[in-house]
């Protein structure tokens, strides 16, 4: 079981069409997906995020454009840059995490494992700290 966060090459299927990445359930990830959404449209300057999941885990690609995912485990924060379509981030559960610095015209795809839930957020960072330390 993968605990940490970590950058998950894709299989990348090069051809002079256009190349093709995918993801499957358990396979290049580490959960069976239940929900994906995208971020797009996001005005030069704008945060997303600025919570964390208590029990979710998600999976992050940058499928147009770039866009910094800071992660913080309530202690260390680490910043991942995402700017390919062939890879993207592992987000496990109690990471609190904001993205930020996106490109014009970034799409930003989300796969997580559960479907939403608003009680599945933490959405103060102070209550996350006390939660983790
Ligand atoms: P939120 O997760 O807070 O956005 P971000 O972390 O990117 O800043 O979600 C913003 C709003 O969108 C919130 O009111 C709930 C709604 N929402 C859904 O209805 N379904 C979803 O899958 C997501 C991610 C959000």
């Amino acid at each position: 079981m993968i605990t940490n966060p970590i950058i998950i090459d894709l299989p990348k299927i090069l051809d002079p069409r256009g190349n093709l990445s995918f993801v499957e359930d358990n396979n290049q990830i580490p959960f069976k997906i239940s929900r994906t959404y995208w971020i797009y449209d996001v005005p030069g300057g704008e945060i997303r995020g600025g919570h964390a999941y208590k029990s979710l885990q998600e999976f992050i690609v940058a499928l147009s454009g770039s866009f910094d995912v800071v992660l913080n485990d309530g202690k260390q924060e680490h910043c991942y840059h995402l700017n390919r379509s062939y890879y993207g981030l592992y987000v496990p559960k109690m990471y609190w995490r904001s993205m930020q610095n996106f490109s014009t015209n970034s799409v930003a795809i989300v796969v997580a494992d559960k479907v939403y839930d608003e009680n599945e957020y933490i959405r103060d960072f102070n209550e996350f700290k006390n939660l983790v330390v």
